[in-house]
């Protein structure tokens, strides 16, 4: 099928990828031309592994291209996706601008019949809006079809082809055949709905994981008190099919550029439907709380901040992306620099996003050995394999105390302590 993408951020590079890859002519759009022309190299501008192998494999089959003419490429597509992002508002809300003025471009653009599937995550009732604004400009046939995406970054290519489930919110057979066509080749449960309901389940699932990871850093908080281990509580919970070994990893809380975004949105929503919603109240409070918890681990293990020298390894929301969009990893690192420590910092993949955020006082260094060099505290700060697999007696030498704070649960205590470490986890 010929489908047009717009917007080429994460869910938008990597849907428009995938679906060039299983065979579909795909057109990226996208505001920026240095970023389109860099694209049509295949040069991704984001970490996010496997997706540049097969988006040099979808080129080379001349199945995808990048472009800032998005009148054109609407005109030549069955399908257009809208993949836009929707940041958060001041009063936590989502900020649908760019749906809101995609939406009216596609309707200034459309000559014919074409589904518009929206994939950004938006507030139930969204769809509505934007078949409404593309009717103002386009009196023929078209349909809307909320179609939610659920991958995760680090792992977002292998997430779209072998999804759990396909949500497709539609109200027209016509639009559900033609959506159904888009994912023929991808395997998973395909749930057709309608549209709010489907918008309603991407929100819901977000904030019900979020939730769980809530839930189990308040448990972690708890087994801190009682001398119980969070990691054995979560696996002799998990074990229950009821309630599953995922997203149960207590740490520093969660981040990235949806849960924090999607729960606050939930929030708003049930909240101008004159609903209070008391669980995801919490769910935040606990999660803004966290990283305090972990500076209280470090002040009282280093009695005073003021004056100390900390790596800080990891400073992506979590592993296996270089992304820092509400990362805790970040908060902490601001968090100690005011209460008076010099940071050291080291990342595998986000030193270059970080240091457009971070102040100039930070040391960024080239790998963990060198950040630790005559530090007093290391800091674990987001679940990189690679930290597992240091050689800590190394770091240990090089360091000038020997305090460990793991705000992800990452590393084996009794290694460490072996070694002569001191090591402070999150409930264990
Ligand atoms: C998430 C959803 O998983 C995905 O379905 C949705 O489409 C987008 O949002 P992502 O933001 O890429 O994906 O990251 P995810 O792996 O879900 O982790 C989110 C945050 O939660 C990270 O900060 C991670 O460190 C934290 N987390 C995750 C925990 O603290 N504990 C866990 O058990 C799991």
């Amino acid at each position: 099928m010929r489908i047009t993408i717009i917007g080429t951020g994460y869910v938008g590079l990597v849907t428009g990828t995938c679906l060039a890859h299983i065979g579909h002519s795909v057109i990226g759009v996208n505001r920026h031309p240095q970023k389109s022309s860099q694209l049509n190299q295949g040069k991704i501008p984001i970490y996010e592994p496997g997706l540049e192998r097969i988006l040099a494999g979808a080129r080379r089959n001349g199945k995808i291209r990048f472009t800032t003419d998005l009148g054109q490429a609407v005109q030549s597509s069955d399908i257009v996706i809208i993949a836009v992002g929707t940041p958060s508002r001041r009063d936590g809300s989502a900020d649908l601008q760019q749906v809101r003025q995609v939406a009216v471009q596609i309707g200034q653009a459309l000559r014919k019949y074409a589904v518009i599937i929206n994939k950004s995550t938006v507030p139930v009732g969204t769809a509505r809006i934007v078949g409404a604004l593309v009717k103002k400009h386009f009196r023929g046939k078209f349909d809307v079809v909320s179609c939610p995406e659920f991958l995760r970054e680090g792992s977002a290519v292998r997430d779209f082809l072998r999804p759990d489930r396909i949500i497709i919110g539609s109200e027209s057979s016509r639009a559900t055949q033609a959506v159904l066509q888009v994912f023929r080749n991808i395997p998973g449960k395909k749930v057709i709905t309608n549209i709010e309901t489907a918008e309603m389940i991407k929100y819901a699932s977000n904030a019900f994981l979020a939730t769980k990871i809530s839930f189990i850093n308040e448990i972690a908080n708890v087994c801190d008190r009682v001398g119980a281990d969070v990691e054995q509580v979560a696996l002799g919970m998990g074990l229950d099919p009821r309630i599953g070994q995922a997203f149960l990893r207590a740490g520093m809380g969660y981040g990235g550029s949806c849960f924090p975004k999607d729960v606050r949105a939930l929030n708003t929503i049930a909240g101008t439907k004159g609903y209070n919603f008391r669980l995801l109240k919490s769910v935040i409070e606990v999660n803004n709380r966290q990283k305090n918890i972990l500076l209280k681990k470090v002040k009282k293990n280093l009695k005073n901040i003021r004056g100390k020298k900390i790596a800080v390894l990891g400073l992506a929301f979590k592993g296996n992306t270089d992304d820092i969009r509400e990362s805790a990893a970040i908060d902490i690192v601001r968090l100690l620099q005011s209460a008076g420590a010099q940071i050291s910092v080291y990342d595998p993949a986000a030193m270059p996003n970080a240091r457009a955020v971070l102040d100039g006082t930070v040391k960024y260094a080239n790998n963990s050995y060198q950040a630790v060099v005559k530090t007093d505290a290391v800091i674990i700060a987001s679940e990189w394999e690679q930290f597992k697999k240091l050689d800590w007696s190394r770091l240990r030498q090089s360091m000038r105390g020997n305090l460990i704070v793991d705000g992800k649960n990452l590393l084996n205590r009794s290694i460490l302590e072996r070694l002569g470490f001191r090591y402070v986890a999150m409930g264990k």
